[in-house]
């Protein structure tokens, strides 16, 4: 059974993040492939103490809010997926609940992404939230996809981290 903020998926365990899971990060976010699109040539790659960072981040939502992104683990084997869930993030001075994801590259394309957005709204729903959003490059197709996907619709440009994105929404209605 899931705990508050956490999800059950038909093949994924989506769960707080724990000290554990630092090697798993590293796995992902110092991933070459994962690592371009969360960190493009302009930006400062991903080291290996901004991963860490990361994860103490991702903790410290759970601890402040009872909610946070995900580490997703597979059902059957427990072996690491990636990470998605719920992030607080601000844009242009406000809060904003958005939806993350990254799926380990030996994974990608079984819809595991898809799989872990859309148990995300659901459980963004269940908290009460009012909103979620989701930002991406206008060049991340696989991104735009799994937005799509997961239902939310296309607000228009917006400017993050000093670079064009693509701002996505989905109101929750009570
Ligand atoms: C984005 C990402 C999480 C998708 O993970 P995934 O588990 O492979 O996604 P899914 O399998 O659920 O779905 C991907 C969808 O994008 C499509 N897609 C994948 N690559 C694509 C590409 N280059 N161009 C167009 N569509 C693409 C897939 O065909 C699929 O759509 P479909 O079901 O209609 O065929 C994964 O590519 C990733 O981790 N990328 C690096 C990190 C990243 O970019 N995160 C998002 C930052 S905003």
């Amino acid at each position: 059974m899931a705990g508050r903020g956490e999800a059950v998926t038909e093949r994924l365990r989506c769960v707080r993040p724990g000290a554990a899971d630092a090697g798993d990060y590293q796995r992902l976010f110092g991933h070459p492939e994962v690592g371009r699109w969360l960190r493009p040539p302009r930006l400062e790659p991903m080291t290996v103490a901004a991963i860490e960072l990361r994860l103490a981040r991702d903790r410290a939502d759970w601890d402040g809010h009872g909610f946070g992104p995900w580490v997703l683990r597979d059902r059957q084997t427990g072996a690491f997926v990636g990470r998605a869930g719920l992030a607080w993030i601000t844009i242009g001075g406000e809060s904003v609940v958005e939806l993350p994801w990254a799926v380990l590259p030996g994974s990608q394309g079984r819809g595991y992404a898809t799989e872990a957005a859309l148990a995300a709204v659901e459980t963004a729903r269940e908290l009460g939230l009012d909103r979620v959003i989701s930002l991406t490059l206008p060049e991340n197709r696989a991104s735009l996809r799994v937005m799509e996907k997961a239902g939310l619709s296309r607000v228009g440009p917006v400017d993050h981290a000093g670079l064009p994105h693509v701002l996505y929404e989905l109101e929750l209605s009570p």
